[in-house]
């Protein structure tokens, strides 16, 4: 069992860059299952959900193959129609893959996701979109099967702006006879970058990034070249660190207008923010403000940020109110940091941080992927050492966590 440990009390000061992002990269690659011809992502992020997605879009035939620091796929033809179990447990983003495995082949036979640790996940409102767009539905055995021999445009409105809904349900419309509006969208800038790529890819998609979304469906899409956003959550993360640690860093390679929310709160928190053209600077001495904090769909405070400021508030000198609107339990990092001094009280969906004076370092465990980075967080700034288990869950969606993290100063090891 692999562990981070780390020694407390450095600051940080340099320079890191940030990968492109694991959310937006994880549909994209489930988006080339829509084209016989190759696609070239141009830099793609060495994460664990990365691999376990390109290992179940071959086990359906695709050939995917190292590009330099990207990847080509090409699926000149799908030879299965089914993602079994062991891609979708691993991942639940996995589902991802039957929008386009519906479109292209017009059967999808895929294993249903369980619940995971920060919720049910249910995928309703994915199966919501498909029904209206003509694919039969069959539930059992632990499968979902859609079936559609032809996919014809309709109008969808989300109960709930789900991203991962509105992502597969563009990518079945894509190719469906007509046009389809979803309503009520994710606007979150990943989805953005989907339906860019699906448009290089000869799609006809109009307002990603608004509540409304127009598809007009195409007979064929054909393999291009793309390079995905930078991750947004990984930029908050290292901002959310410097915060804690104290420092001086340059976070490179951000869109600073996807983070205006974790901006705004850090520069509430008492942090110097500079936010520069494709960069942000952060500079602090580690003394923290307490601030509020209430997750919502983007362009609200993203639920992804949500463990790593609640790190923050645990040493910020005074009362936060953190209110979690989002999943119904992404509070598993809680009780870690209170084993390391944090005074939290959680009710229901909101949790009252007490600000403390010092975190003392303890054995702890990751519980899902923000929590681990959460708990790495407070261990740059806990007295003495902090061990974190279970850290395969940091590895799903941090590129070189450990090596960036150190290459800024801090006193952190992985030890296999
Ligand atoms: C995406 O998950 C992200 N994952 C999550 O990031 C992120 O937390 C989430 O969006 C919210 O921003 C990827 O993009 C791979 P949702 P997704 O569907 O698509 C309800 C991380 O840490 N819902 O927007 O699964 C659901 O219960 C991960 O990188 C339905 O009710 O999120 C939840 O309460 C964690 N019915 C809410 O919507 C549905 O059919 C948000 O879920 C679908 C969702």
């Amino acid at each position: 069992m692999s562990k981070i440990i780390i020694k407390g009390g450095q600051s940080l000061s340099g320079i890191v860059k940030v990968s492109p992002a694991k959310n937006a990269v994880l549909p994209i690659i489930a988006a080339s299952l829509l084209s016989k011809t190759p696609c070239l992502i141009e830099e793609v992020p060495d994460l664990a959900d990365v691999r376990t997605i390109c290992s179940a879009i071959e086990f359906l035939g695709a050939r995917v193959e190292k590009e330099g620091a990207g990847l080509k796929i090409s699926t000149p033809l799908v030879e299965s129609n089914e993602a079994p179990y062991e891609f979708v447990r691993k991942m639940r983003a996995s589902f991802l893959i039957m929008g386009p495995l519906l479109a292209r082949t017009g059967r999808a036979r895929i294993s249903t996701p369980g619940g995971c640790a920060i919720g049910t996940r249910p995928i309703d409102l994915h199966l919501k979109g498909f029904c209206l767009l003509g694919a039969d539905i069959k539930q059992g055995q632990g499968f979902i099967e859609a079936r559609a021999d032809q996919l014809v445009g309709s109008r969808i409105y989300l109960d709930y702006p789900s991203v991962g809904a509105t992502e597969n349900i563009m990518m079945a419309a894509s190719m469906a006879r007509g046009a389809t509006i979803i309503e009520n969208a994710a606007e979150e800038p990943e989805v953005v970058d989907l339906s860019n790529y699906l448009n290089t890819m000869g799609a006809r998609i109009k307002g990603a990034g608004t509540k409304i979304i127009r598809v007009e469906g195409v007979e064929e899409l054909t393999g291009s070249e793309y390079s995905v956003i930078p991750d947004r959550i990984e930029a908050g993360t290292f901002l959310a660190a410097v915060a804690v640690a104290g420092g001086d860093v340059v976070v490179d390679n951000v869109i600073s207008g996807h983070i205006n929310p974790v901006l705004a709160k850090l520069q509430e928190s008492g942090v110097d923010v500079e936010d520069g053209e494709g960069y942000v600077r952060i500079s602090g001495d580690g003394g923290l403000l307490p601030t509020d904090i209430k997750t919502m769909p983007y362009p609200g405070f993203p639920t992804d940020m949500q463990p790593q400021l609640m790190a923050m508030m645990v040493l910020a000198g005074g009362t936060s109110v953190i209110t979690e609107t989002v999943f119904e339990n992404r509070f598993m990092h809680v009780n870690e940091l209170k084993r390391m001094g944090a005074r939290i009280k959680v009710s229901g969906r909101t949790v009252i941080v007490q600000g403390v004076e010092k975190l003392t370092g303890a054995k702890v465990k990751a519980t899902d992927l923000r929590a681990g980075a959460a708990l790495t967080i407070a261990g740059l700034a806990a007295e003495g050492t902090t061990e974190i288990s279970n850290i395969y869950h940091i590895d799903r969606g941090y590129e070189k966590f450990v090596e960036k993290l150190k290459g800024l100063g801090a006193d952190i090891i992985r030890e296999e």
